[in-house]
């Protein structure tokens, strides 16, 4: 597979193993708190199982998004105007980016993903929808400058990240992405964009770890499937059945933390390095940040967009936040 730059995106060695997966995982497990990468959650039965999680009844995150989006069309409308080129970083979602173009009448829509077929696939399903509306798929990896297609380049942008997808960066990867999204949609060019962005926020703690830890135990599997494809893919030996799924509110920086912790001590293999786990030692495998009304102006800022304006779900579990490329200033 290709992106835009032509480098390949997966890399295979000689026997099909992804060198990219094999190095992460080798280098999380080195660690003294091993952590491995989130995105390497997201094979076909990852995928699967996330899209799952979504439906849960004790996972509020997405109805609570999808909710705004249906019931605020007329104030994006009014707030954003139409003719925009939405650029949507990720490939997005069936339901809730039929909801926001529906309300604002853009002039073209621009996916941005890394994954080509994922973004072939829900680009033809969105054509579908919206027969009349310019699609311009670009596969990239957009925690970079993106080159957008010329086609757009006269339109106002919108952004849409929603998905609160940005609190599962560490702030500092979170900013960088902020400041790469200025660049890839022109902010210093002329035209100041906007940008439409899903943040959850703080709330009880038993709310957000049952969120992160259903009855049903799927987001469990979800967890677990990262050890099985370890195991599937890197020729890894972990007792899977050793390990289990938590979800902890992590109040100092605000952020439920997934783990899969160790029941009882073992060693294991992975692409034939060995490895110990103590009883209690964890593999750090997900971050999920809550923001509050500050906290979120304060990461938006830094990365360079100010808030303009918030909307929040009936119950007040979750904001979508619209916010324009700040103008470059050093003081005061
Ligand atoms: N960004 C969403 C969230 O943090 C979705 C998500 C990403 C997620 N990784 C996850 C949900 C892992 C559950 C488990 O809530």
């Amino acid at each position: 597979m290709k992106s835009q730059t032509g480098l390949a995106i997966v890399d295979l060695d000689e026997e099909g193993v992804d060198r990219a997966f094999r190095s992460d995982v080798l280098t999380g497990l080195a660690q003294r708190q091993k952590a491995i990468p989130a995105r390497w959650f997201y094979d076909e039965r990852g995928s699967r199982l996330f899209e799952d999680i979504t439906k849960l009844d004790e996972y509020y995150p997405t109805r609570a998004e999808t909710e705004i989006l249906r019931e605020r069309g007329g104030e994006f409308a009014e707030l954003i105007g139409p003719d925009r080129a939405v650029v949507e970083f990720g490939s997005g979602s069936s339901v809730k980016t039929p909801l926001l173009l529906e309300a604002i009448d853009p002039a073209a829509y621009v996916p941005l993903d890394i994954s080509g077929d994922f973004l072939r696939q829900s680009a033809a399903a969105l054509s579908e929808k919206f027969p009349r509306l310019p699609v311009f798929p670009v596969e990239a990896d957009f925690m970079r400058k993106v080159a957008l297609p010329d086609d757009v380049h006269h339109l106002r942008k919108l952004g849409f990240f929603p998905g609160s997808t940005i609190g599962n960066m560490v702030p500092r990867t979170a900013v960088d992405l902020l400041r790469s999204m200025r660049s890839t949609m022109g902010a210093d060019e002329g035209e100041l964009p906007l940008l439409l962005i899903g943040m959850d926020l703080v709330k009880d703690r038993k709310v957000l770890e049952a969120a992160y830890a259903d009855g049903d135990g799927v987001t469990a599997r979800f967890n677990l499937n990262l050890a099985h494809r370890i195991n599937r893919e890197l020729g890894g030996t972990i007792p899977v059945e050793k390990l289990e799924h938590v979800a902890i509110w992590n109040d100092d920086f605000a952020r439920i933390e997934m783990h899969l912790k160790a029941r009882e001590s073992f060693d294991f293999e992975v692409a034939g390095k060995r490895f110990t786990m103590a009883a209690g030692d964890t593999i750090h495998t997900e971050n999920s940040h809550k923001f509050t009304r500050r906290s979120s102006n304060t990461l938006l800022l830094a990365g360079g967009w100010t808030p303009l304006h918030r909307w929040t779900d009936g119950e007040g579990r979750f904001s979508l936040i619209l916010a324009q490329a700040t103008e470059h200033r050093d003081a005061p």
